[in-house]
C-alpha cells in the first residue's frame, strides 16, 4: 500500500486525497491552516461538492484518510508527496508560485528517505524543473527522490467522478521508477484499462494548459457563433447539435452562456498567454478566446439593458444563480459578478438568490439582498434573470413568477426556460443565440 501525504486540502488536494484513498491507498491530508484541519477532522468540509463528504467519512472509517497540519511530519512518513496548492493569478497573468515552491522547501527539509515528489497543481511549462531543482539543491541528494508532473482534469461539481473515473491519467516523468509508483497509486484504473499516458515532465505540464485552453476556446466560440444566430436568425442550438454530431468536433462544451468562469479557465488561459510571450510565441487564438469571453460577459449585460430600452435606472431585478456553474458554491470569475457590479453602477438594485452561493457572494459583493427563497427573490421586481444553470431553475413554475413580479422581463443567459412558456406567460424575455418566438 502506497503512503500518500497530499500537501493543500483545497478543491484539488481534497478530491485527490479521497479518490487515492478510495483506491486503496494510505492517505494523509495536509495542511498549515490549522483551522481547516480542525475543521476536517470535525467534518467540516471547506468546499461544496456533490458526494465528497460521504466518501471521506468511508475512507477515515476504514482508516485510508486521516488529515494532518504538520505538514513536514505528514511528508516523514510517505513514500508518494502530492503537491496540491493554489497557484492563483499574479502579476500580468502568470501563476504565482509562491506556495508552491514554500512546499518545495518543506519537503526538502523532511527527506528522510526516497519520496516520490509529485505535482498536482495547474503549473507553467518548466516548473518541474524549477520544483525538483530547488529540492535538490537543497538535500544535495539526487536518489532521494524522483520528480512527477499529474495534473488534474477535475470539473466542479463532478471532481469525484473525473477522479474516479478518468478520461485519462498523465504522468510525466523522467524517472522508470516513478512512473511504476504512479501506477500502482493510480492501480485500479489500471486494471480497468483506463488510458494511463506516460510523458516527460514539460509535456505533461503543457497538456493540462493546452487541454483547458481548448475548452475555454470552444466555449468563445459557440458564444460567438450564437451572437452571430441573433443577428441572422439562426438557432444556435440546432446549430451546436448538427456541429456536435461530427465526431471530430464532439458535442461536448458546445453549450452558449455567459461567458465562462471557474477558477480554471480564465487563469488558465492567461497564464498559458504569458507563457507564449515569454516564448516569443504568438498564441492569438487563445488571446481572442479571453477576449470573446470578456465581451459576452458584457453582452450580457447589455441585453438586459435593451430588454428595457435603455432604461434600467432605479429597478428591482433578482439575480438567479451566482456560482460560476451549477453544483458548487465557488462564485470565482463568475459571470454573475460583473452582471451585478454593471448593475449596481447603473442605480440598479438587486435581490439575489442561489441555492449554495449566497454567503460566497456575500463575501465579496454586500450591498445587495440575498434570499434563501427564490419565489421571495422575484417578489415586485422587474426583472428575473438566470445566471446559472441550477436544475431548480429548469422547472420554474413561471405563472407564480409572473404574478409576483411587477415587471415582466426575463432574461436567460443559460438558454434553460422554455420559450414557449416564457412567451405564453407574455414575458419580454432574452436567452443566448435562439430565434424567439
Ligand atoms: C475546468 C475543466 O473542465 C477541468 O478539466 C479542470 O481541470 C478545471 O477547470 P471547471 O472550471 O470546474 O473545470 O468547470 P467546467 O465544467 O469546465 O466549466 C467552466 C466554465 O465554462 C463554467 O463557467 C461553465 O458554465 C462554462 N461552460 C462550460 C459553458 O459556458 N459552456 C459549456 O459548454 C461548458
Amino acid at each position: 500500500m502506497n503512503k500518500i501525504s497530499i500537501i493543500g486540502t483545497g478543491y484539488v488536494g481534497l478530491v485527490t486525497g479521497v479518490g487515492m484513498a478510495e483506491f486503496g491507498n494510505q492517505v494523509v491530508c495536509s495542511d498549515i491552516d490549522k483551522t481547516k484541519i480542525d475543521n476536517l477532522n470535525s467534518g467540516i468540509l471547506p468546499i461544496y461538492e456533490p458526494g465528497l463528504e460521504e466518501i471521506i467519512k468511508r475512507n477515515i472509517k476504514y482508516n485510508r484518510l486521516s488529515f494532518s497540519s504538520n505538514v513536514g511530519e505528514s511528508i516523514l512518513e510517505s513514500d508518494v508527496i502530492v503537491i496540491a496548492v493554489g497557484t492563483p493569478e499574479g502579476e500580468n497573468g502568470q501563476a504565482d508560485m509562491s506556495f508552491v515552491f514554500s512546499v518545495a522547501e518543506t519537503i526538502s527539509n523532511n527527506l528522510n528517505s526516497y519520496k516520490l515528489v509529485v505535482t498536482k497543481s495547474t503549473v507553467p511549462i518548466g516548473s518541474g524543473k524549477l520544483i525538483a531543482g530547488l529540492i535538490n539543491d537543497r538535500v544535495n541528494n539526487q536518489k532521494l527522490f524522483d520528480y512527477v508532473s499529474n495534473p488534474e482534469f477535475l470539473r466542479e461539481g463532478s471532481a469525484l467522478k473525473d477522479f474516479l473515473w478518468p478520461d485519462r491519467v498523465i504522468i510525466g516523468t523522467n524517472s522508470d521508477k516513478a512512473y511504476e509508483i504512479m501506477r500502482n497509486v493510480y492501480r485500479p484504473l489500471y486494471i480497468n484499462k483506463n488510458p494511463i499516458t506516460r510523458t516527460s515532465i514539460e509535456t505533461a505540464e503543457m497538456i493540462k494548459y493546452a487541454s483547458n485552453s481548448f475548452l475555454a476556446l470552444k466555449i468563445s466560440y459557440i458564444n460567438e457563433i450564437a451572437n452571430l444566430c441573433e443577428a441572422v436568425g439562426a438557432d444556435v442550438h440546432k446549430v451546436a447539435n448538427a456541429m456536435g454530431q461530427d465526431g471530430r468536433i464532439s458535442d461536448k462544451f458546445l453549450h452558449p452562456g455567459p461567458g465562462f468562469g471557474g477558477s480554471c479557465f480564465p487563469k488558465d488561459l492567461e497564464a498559458l498567454l504569458s507563457i507564449s510571450e515569454d516564448n516569443n510565441v504568438k498564441m492569438k487564438t487563445v488571446e481572442a478566446a479571453i477576449m470573446a469571453n470578456k465581451n459576452q460577459k458584457k453582452r450580457m449585460v447589455k441585453k438586459l439593458i435593451k430588454l428595457f430600452n435603455g432604461n434600467i435606472k432605479n429597478k428591482k431585478i433578482a439575480i438567479l444563480g451566482l456560482a460560476f456553474k451549477a453544483n458548487t458554491d465557488d462564485i470565482r470569475e463568475s459571470s454573475s459578478i460583473i452582471m451585478i457590479n454593471s448593475l449596481i453602477n447603473r442605480g440598479v438594485s438587486i435581490n439575489a438568490y442561489d441555492p449554495i452561493a449566497n454567503s460566497q457572494m456575500a463575501k465579496i459583493i454586500n450591498s445587495i439582498k440575498y434570499f434563501d427563497n427564490l419565489y421571495d427573490a422575484v417578489s415586485n421586481v422587474d426583472a428575473v434573470v438566470v445566471m446559472t444553470e441550477w436544475n431548480e431553475f429548469r422547472s420554474l413554475d413561471l405563472n407564480k413568477i409572473k404574478s409576483k413580479m411587477s415587471g415582466d422581463v426575463f432574461l436567460d443567459t443559460r438558454n434553460i426556460i422554455s420559450m414557449d412558456e416564457l412567451s405564453s406567460f407574455g414575458f419580454v424575455y432574452d436567452n443566448v443565440g435562439r430565434i424567439k418566438k
